[in-house]
């Protein structure tokens, strides 16, 4: 039995019950699935405009909804993968994202706090402003633009309770359902259309696989029941350093075209200002036997 005031932890020999936002988006479809596949689990997904069953509509900006959800559906866990998460779009609309990353984050922690559920939060590594990296979970932020300044906020949001989990990750691919869901699959295309767009290649990233996201999620719940005190922040991420014109070559090699077509940009894109290396240090989930990260030519191999 759960009430508003007392928190029952919930151990994995009962089911447990989650809701996620975003389970139509790049993540939240993989962890819709993770979750789904592991018989532990009662999963109710949530998406807005792409919402079909067996994911259900709900509209996080409407805070008398998502309350009345949240109450019915006496979630243990409610992971947020929700968000305005393109940098660009944010800043010319910083008052949507601030409404959809900061607002209905609030609205999302007081549901879950109402029925004694926790929130389980995704942020990214661009809250670092990229000059010293590798970035452990308690280096200082300095976001460098108003998508990462949003998602700073929103962790300061989750963080105001004890029991909450912020999960930092950085650039994230994987099956898609339209090229533009991830940069990776728009590099991908150019490749394959033999576009000779210039590659930037000023920018060190971590590409990191949606599916080992949502596994290391699903082992850090796992791992949540059986230590009720892991909460905070931790960080997530692929292993392969690679600017996108590392990725192209990696595209072109793949599909055997010529590297020479492919032009490297070694400028600072332009657009919002993003971070040069903001390498996130994953040792305390690994330290916690936390982790999966698949190589990027494996998944070249598996999706492309
Ligand atoms: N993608 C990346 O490279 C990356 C990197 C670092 C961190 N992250 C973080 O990881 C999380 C997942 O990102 P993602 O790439 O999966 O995002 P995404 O593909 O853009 O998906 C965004 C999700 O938010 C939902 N949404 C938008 N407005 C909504 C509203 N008013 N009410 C309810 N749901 C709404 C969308 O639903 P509909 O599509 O159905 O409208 C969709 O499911 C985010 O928190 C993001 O900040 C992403």
């Amino acid at each position: 039995m759960k009430n508003g005031t007392q928190r029952v932890p919930t151990t994995i020999e009962d089911y447990m019950k989650v809701l996620i936002t975003g389970a139509t988006g790049l993540l939240g479809r993989e962890l819709f699935k993770e979750f789904s596949l592991d018989g532990r689990f009662d999963i109710t997904g949530l998406g807005f405009s792409r919402a079909e069953p067996p994911i259900q509509k709900l509209d996080l900006l409407n805070a008398s909804e998502v309350k009345e959800f949240v109450e019915k559906a006496q979630p243990d866990v409610i992971i947020h993968s929700a968000a305005e998460r393109k940098p660009d779009i944010s800043e010319k609309d910083p008052e949507a994202t601030e409404a959809l990353n900061v607002k209905a984050t609030r609205t999302l922690l007081e549901a879950a706090q109402s029925v004694g559920a926790y929130i389980f939060y995704f942020s990214t590594d661009y809250v670092f402003d990229g000059t010293q990296p590798p970035y452990s979970i308690d280096a200082e932020p300095n976001p460098l633009n108003f998508y990462g300044k949003s998602k700073l906020e929103g962790e300061k949001v989750v963080l105001e309770d004890s029991q909450s989990i912020v999960l930092r990750v950085p650039v994230l691919y994987g099956p898609v359902e339209t090229t533009d869901e991830s940069p990776v699959s728009v590099i991908a295309e150019n490749v394959k259309q033999r576009n000779s767009v210039k590659m930037d290649h000023w920018a060190t990233r971590f590409p990191t696989f949606t599916p080992d996201v949502a596994s290391v999620t699903r082992q850090l719940i796992i791992k949540r029941t059986e230590d009720p005190s892991l909460s905070g922040i931790f960080h997530w991420s692929g292993n392969e350093p690679m600017t996108k014109y590392d990725m192209a070559v990696a595209f072109a090699k793949h599909w055997d075209l010529p590297e020479d077509e492919l032009i490297a940009n070694s400028e600072c894109p332009p657009g919002a200002p993003r971070p040069k290396n903001a390498q996130l240090d994953c040792s305390r989930l690994k330290d916690l036997g936390v982790g999966e990260q698949t190589d990027f030519s494996e998944v070249l191999k598996r999706l492309f």
